[in-house]
């Protein structure tokens, strides 16, 4: 796949406020969130431990890993506090009426 090209991923109306879909994309184990309308597409993993952040949950432009507590910012995908110390992947996404997509850079 070429570094622009864009797949479509899913439908605004899958995802509520505060929702996340896992999906995998060439491999990739990805999370797509709906945060407060604004959607972030993110490595599912963890990045302390191999532990899914799908089992997690968002507060406002965060995620929370439910298994050592570690928030990350939704849009740089860093780390906001201990455990975890190493940033989680993000990937571009963008909207076409009804449906998102996004790209692996
Ligand atoms: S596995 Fe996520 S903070 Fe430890």
């Amino acid at each position: 796949m070429a570094n622009d090209d864009w797949t479509p991923i899913a439908d605004t109306n899958e995802l509520g406020v505060g929702q996340m879909k896992a999906f995998a994309l060439n491999g990739r184990r990805l999370l797509l969130v709906n945060a407060d309308g604004d959607y972030h597409v993110i490595d599912e993993m963890c990045s302390h431990e191999d532990y899914s952040l799908a089992l997690g949950c968002i507060k406002g432009s965060r995620i929370k890993c439910s298994l050592h507590g570690s928030y990350f910012d939704l849009a740089t995908g860093q780390p906001l506090d201990e455990p975890a110390d190493e940033p989680i992947g993000t990937y571009p996404v963008k909207l076409e009426g009804s449906r998102i997509w996004t790209r692996l850079d």
